[in-house]
């Protein structure tokens, strides 16, 4: 994709396929600094290839999906930014669906955007956490590649969090360090039944050898 396009990750296409899916007007994206979290609305800008950019700082990038002619008519927002002291790495967050819009792919096609974005923008990984048992977060993930890295028990929250990574380019080979659990908990099962067999016949050689 051309630096120089106008709309350089196609978002006409995305707004047009939203317009289709959702049967609403005028869907429309807009940017603004993520350090604004808390400001009012009109430091909203709309999406052009140079707000854009902001995908690129470390304070980052927030976005809304709006449609017809008023910012309150929200479909969805998600900020994106570079992970601290990792230029490869963008950090998808706040991933969300107005609740009515829910359940009929605006996530699933809204992440087929966030990885045109991020490619755009020269990033190699996304990455992402979530509730492990957030379904819908899930399935909208899987759908486009991402797959699960880590699961950890929250000690804040109590829940279990899953980290998740999308690889944006095959060619440079990225891999798992993980092996899969299934072998890790066969190795430990082995490593018991050994240490127990061992115990059970050879214990009573050590006693006499005393
Ligand atoms: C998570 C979230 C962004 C998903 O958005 P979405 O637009 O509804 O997602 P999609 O429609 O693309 O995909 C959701 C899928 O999960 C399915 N699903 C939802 N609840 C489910 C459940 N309890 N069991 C099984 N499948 C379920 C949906 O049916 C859909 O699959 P389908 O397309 O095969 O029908 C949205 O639900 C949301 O905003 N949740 C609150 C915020 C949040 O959790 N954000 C993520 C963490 S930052």
């Amino acid at each position: 994709m051309s630096d120089d396009s106008v709309d350089p990750i196609n978002l006409n296409g995305y707004s047009r396929k939203l317009e289709k899916l959702l049967r609403v007007d005028q869907v429309k994206f807009f940017v603004r600094d993520a350090t604004h979290w808390s400001e009012l609305p009109q430091k909203w800008e709309l999406a052009n290839r140079y707000n854009l950019r902001k995908i690129n700082r470390e304070s980052g990038a927030d976005f809304i999906v709006t449609y017809g002619n008023n910012y309150n008519n929200v479909i969805s927002g998600f900020s994106m930014r570079q992970l601290p002291a990792c230029c490869g790495i963008c950090l998808l967050t706040n991933n969300h669906v107005t609740y009515k819009f829910t359940n009929k792919g605006v996530a699933t096609l809204l992440g087929k955007m966030q990885k045109d974005l991020a490619i755009w923008c020269g990033y190699t990984t996304l990455l992402c956490t979530g509730i492990a048992h957030n379904i819908s977060q899930k399935k909208a993930l899987r759908r486009n590649g991402w797959r699960d890295l880590w699961r950890f028990l929250n000690s804040r929250s109590g829940n279990y969090v899953d980290i998740s990574v999308l690889d944006l380019d095959p060619k440079r080979k990225s891999y798992s360090l993980l092996g899969k659990p299934s072998q890790a908990m066969k190795v430990s099962c082995k490593d018991t039944l050994l240490a127990k067999f061992i115990k059970f016949f050879f214990a009573p050689l050590f006693k006499f050898s005393r």
